[in-house]
């Protein structure tokens, strides 16, 4: 049977030449595999209080409405700066050149909400960071971070961990 993980293809030479880029829209676009992806995501956090679901851009809205529909819980999107209407509070994080920004409607969490953050993937975690102090920021406690793929040898699990977050991943790849 296959696994979440042969869903994925990988791509080289994307975004940049010598980068291998793991490609989760073949996962998304077949129906068993989806399914597979959601409830493997989902299977940790059953029975557990949480009250919403956030979403980092772009892959993790995809992910993140397909959780929070399951469990019955709201959704909120952490997106890139300058595309949410509303009043925003704003987070800076690292790329591999330079900085970037994310943000988040500030009443989108209530304070003493418990929040699951949801992102494809998972690499030097600083964008799931960004996300994490977002959700602290207006009073929220993270009862776990979801990620399909992590890349064990950019380090971001065992940040998030090393921050007392409670990680889950359906696969590695290795190799960048
Ligand atoms: C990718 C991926 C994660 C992030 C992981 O998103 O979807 O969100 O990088 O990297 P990190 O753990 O090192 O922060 P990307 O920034 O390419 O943007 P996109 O999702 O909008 O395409
Ligand atoms: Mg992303």
């Amino acid at each position: 049977m296959k696994t979440v993980k042969d869903y994925i293809r990988t791509i080289a030479d994307f975004p940049h030449e010598g980068i291998l880029f793991r490609d989760v829209t073949t996962l998304f676009a077949d129906p068993r595999g989806f399914r597979m992806a959601i409830d493997q995501l989902l299977h940790p956090w059953a029975g557990q209080p949480i009250d919403k679901v956030v979403g980092l851009e772009a892959r993790g809205f995809i992910l993140g409405g397909a959780i929070a529909h399951q469990l019955s819980k709201g959704f909120v999107p952490i997106r890139k700066k300058g595309k949410l209407p509303g009043q925003t509070i704003s987070q800076a994080y690292k790329l591999e050149y330079g900085e970037a920004i994310m943000e988040m409607h500030e009443d989108a969490i209530q304070p003493g909400e418990r929040v699951l953050i949801v992102d494809d993937l998972l690499a030097t975690g600083g964008t799931c960071e960004a996300g994490l102090k977002l959700v602290e920021k207006l009073g929220g406690k993270i009862v776990g971070c979801s990620f399909i793929v992590d890349l064990p040898e950019l380090g971001g699990r065992k940040k998030l961990e090393a921050m007392g977050q409670n990680v889950q991943v359906l696969c590695e790849f290795e190799g960048l």
